[in-house]
């Protein structure tokens, strides 16, 4: 298939143009670099020996864009771009609605435009707002999102079920994405934000490689395991593979579809920060602070849909994930 992938130099994107690639896909990136860099794509050529062609363009600018349909002609569309921090989406929401809405609003005219009838969507686990029961399924209540990032997810998924609805022959997909970990085995390719991490896994990283003294874990007193917060962390090559065989969905006879992507197993911060220190040997201080807000206790998936109608089945542990992310961050300056 030819594949245009928006967001394609980010950190879930590029993982997943190696995929594509070493499938045999042509591939297509556009993104504006808000949050990536170019040097990915050379990257990418040193992994699987292809470059994609590459675009600098804001999804959210039609004209641009446009330019790019009128180029090549796409069998489908996977769409990562977006802005993707929690906290700032809740100190600046009308960026976020603009950029994650605005974009998808274009893509999705343009798609009509040029007959494109195919696309996958990044969603997040953070549709289920606070969920009641685990493993969290696909068919359990969407909403009550707790910070305007989710939200921005919980309405494109809508907005591509109406989309679909209102347009015969076109597919779309949403992917609710777990905990993204870990990085490519070859150390290229990774996650390290320039700023302080929200996120754990780069957090311990920054601590592991002597960048950021300690980690602070954000509460210990929750109804789990350890009293720390539980979370489904999924290989980001696992996750990865998982778009790779979510492409099969385009052929179902049900326009909509959408599907969990985590590894169906819940781990603790303390747990992961153990699995990290034995994979790497190494001692990660940290303290013990106060809870984060909209934090929720546990969250982990059910990823039965997707094993069974996609064949989704994540390969590497948590130790894997842990010793590739260490060595990437260890890369980087
Ligand atoms: P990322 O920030 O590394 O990648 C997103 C890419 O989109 C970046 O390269 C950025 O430059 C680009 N981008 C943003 N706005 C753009 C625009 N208007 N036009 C063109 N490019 C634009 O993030 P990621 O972790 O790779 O996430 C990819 C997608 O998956 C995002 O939509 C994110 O919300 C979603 N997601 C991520 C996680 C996670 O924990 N990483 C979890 C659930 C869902
Ligand atoms: N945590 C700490 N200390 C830190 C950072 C995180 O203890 O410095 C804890 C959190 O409290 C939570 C767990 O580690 O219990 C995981 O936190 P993350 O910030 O890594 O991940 P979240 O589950 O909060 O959210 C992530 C992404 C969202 C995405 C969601 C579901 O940030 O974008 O997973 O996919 F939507």
């Amino acid at each position: 298939m030819k594949i245009l992938v928006t967001g394609g130099t980010g950190f879930i994107g590029s993982h997943t143009v190696v995929e594509l690639i070493n499938a045999g896909h042509e591939v297509v990136i556009v993104d504006n670099l808000v949050n990536s860099n170019k040097d990915v794509i050379g990257k990418i050529k040193r992994i699987t020996k292809v470059r994609p062609l590459f675009y600098k363009v804001d999804v959210e600018n039609k004209k641009a864009l446009a330019k790019v349909f009128n180029e090549h002609k796409f069998d489908a569309v996977i769409h990562f771009a977006g802005l993707k921090a929690v906290g700032e989406s809740v100190q600046k929401p009308l960026l976020y609605y603009r950029n994650n809405l605005d974009s998808t609003l274009t893509l999705l005219e343009l798609m009509v435009e040029y007959d494109v009838k195919n696309i996958l969507f990044s969603s997040s686990a953070t549709v289920y707002g606070t969920p009641e029961v685990m493993p969290i399924k696909e068919e359990d209540p969407l909403g009550h999102t707790t910070n305007p990032y989710a939200t921005t997810k919980l309405f494109i998924e809508q907005i591509l079920q109406d989309f679909v609805s209102a347009n015969p022959g076109f597919k779309a997909v949403s992917l609710r994405y777990f905990n993204p970990i870990g990085a490519h085995p070859s150390k290229l390719l990774g996650e390290s934000p320039s700023d302080i991490p929200n996120n754990l896994m780069p957090y311990i990283s920054k601590v592991a490689n002597g960048k950021l003294e300690y980690l602070s874990v954000h509460g210990d007193n929750y109804d789990t395991v350890d009293g720390t917060g539980v979370r489904d962390y999924v290989h980001v090559v696992d996750l990865a593979h998982g778009h790779l065989l979510a492409l099969k969905a385009f052929s179902f006879d049900k326009a909509y579809n959408y599907y969990n992507l985590g590894t169906g197993k819940g781990t603790s911060v303390l747990e992961l920060i153990h699995a990290y220190e034995k994979a790497n040997k190494i001692k990660i201080p940290y303290v013990i602070g106060p809870r984060r807000d909209g934090d929720i206790a546990t969250s982990y998936a059910d990823i039965e849909k997707a094993h069974i109608e996609l064949g989704f089945s994540p390969q590497y542990t948590i130790k894997e994930a842990c010793r590739h992310a260490f060595l990437y961050e260890k890369k980087q300056k």
